[in-house]
């Protein structure tokens, strides 16, 4: 079980646990953090699951899609670290990695 360092809107953080193989999306929601909306359920269409990530973790990541980038753009918050947490994969190498809840656009 692989561990996420979650923080808030208000700064608060929290750790929650992720399974492998788990979304980032879900470890979050799991984790009882609800502000995180994530309207869609994970289909790609929402954007409402938007997080900021470690850029230490970045190369661990997979590439952003077509798809996600095209959500991404409509975030009027989007900065270089943007990404869908539903569409993140969680594994134990991105144990102790810190994303920050997005504000909501
Ligand atoms: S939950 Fe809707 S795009 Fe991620």
């Amino acid at each position: 079980m692989a561990e996420l360092i979650v923080m808030t809107r208000e700064g608060n953080e929290h750790t929650v646990q992720a399974s492998d193989g788990a979304s980032i999306m879900e470890a979050i929601r799991d984790g009882g953090i609800d502000e995180l909306l994530a309207l869609c359920g994970g289909c790609l269409s929402c954007a409402t699951c938007h997080v900021y990530v470690d850029p230490d973790f970045a190369d661990l990541l997979p590439a952003v899609s077509a798809d996600e980038d095209d959500l991404l753009d409509g975030s009027t918050h989007r900065t270089e670290r943007s990404r869908l947490s539903c569409q993140l994969q969680m594994t134990d190498a991105l144990s102790g990695m810190r994303v920050v809840i997005a504000p909501e656009d």
